[in-house]
């Protein structure tokens, strides 16, 4: 962590990838023009037009850990990844982006066995569901692609997001339960939203507003 007398930009550790479409507009909306998290070139460490946020682009599963560590004082991450992994973690604000719903899913009209065999990247949450539902499952870790895990006889069934469930048709693979609502949250490390709590709370509170319909200025 660095020397918390220095003043510095505050550091929001945002994921790559498809998220960003939809967090950059929000992020104008809380007034933080944040353009520059669209440009197409590899930088990592990027800034808001006024240097007053700094950007780390991460792999989705890493803004938690970045920020938990002290490495970035808030964070975008999605609920499937907290549920997964445990994290000491404020979360002071659901985004409502990134909406979509994790779901149990099988090929159409496939019987289940009575322990059935579940692939997934979310090996924890799985475990839990089938848990709470007092069946047996043997869980199986993938890393992408689950849907074809019952296409190819891996799993009876996966556990995985659905936003459109174009993924789903188009593999012949059909929605059985849903498991729970997903969206991004905003995340921050306990200690420093303490210490740096001036700096940090205005922008908390103008991505609040933001999702509430409100215009910030400046
Ligand atoms: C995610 C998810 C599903 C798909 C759902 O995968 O794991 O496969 O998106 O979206 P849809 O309902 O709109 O089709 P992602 O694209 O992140 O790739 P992955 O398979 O490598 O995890």
């Amino acid at each position: 962590m660095s020397n918390p007398a220095e003043p510095r930009p505050i550091t929001l550790a945002v994921p790559k990838g498809r998220i960003l479409k939809v967090l950059v507009p929000l992020l104008g909306k809380a007034g933080i023009s944040a353009e520059g998290l669209l440009g197409d070139d590899r930088r990592l460490v990027r800034e808001s037009d006024d240097g007053r946020v700094r950007f780390l682009l991460l792999k989705p599963d890493d803004v938690p850990t970045y920020v938990e560590y002290g490495s970035a004082d808030l964070g975008v991450v999605g609920r499937d990844t907290l549920l997964e992994r445990n994290y000491e973690l404020y979360q002071p604000v659901d985004l409502q982006v990134g909406k979509c719903r994790m779901v149990v899913a099988a090929r159409i009209g496939s019987r289940i066995p009575q322990v059935p065999r579940v692939a997934t990247k979310y090996p924890r949450i799985a475990q839990k569901y089938f848990a709470s539902r007092g069946v047996q499952a043997e869980v199986i870790l993938v890393q992408g692609s689950v849907e074809l895990a019952p296409v190819t006889g891996l799993a009876d069934l996966i556990v995985d997001l659905v936003e459109t469930g174009s993924t789903l048709r188009e593999n012949g693979l059909e929605e059985r339960e849903t498991v729970c609502s997903i969206s991004s949250l905003l995340v921050a490390n306990r200690a420093l939203f303490k210490l740096h709590h001036e700096r940090i709370a205005p922008l908390v509170d103008g991505l609040r507003q933001a999702i509430n319909g409100g215009v910030r200025n400046g």
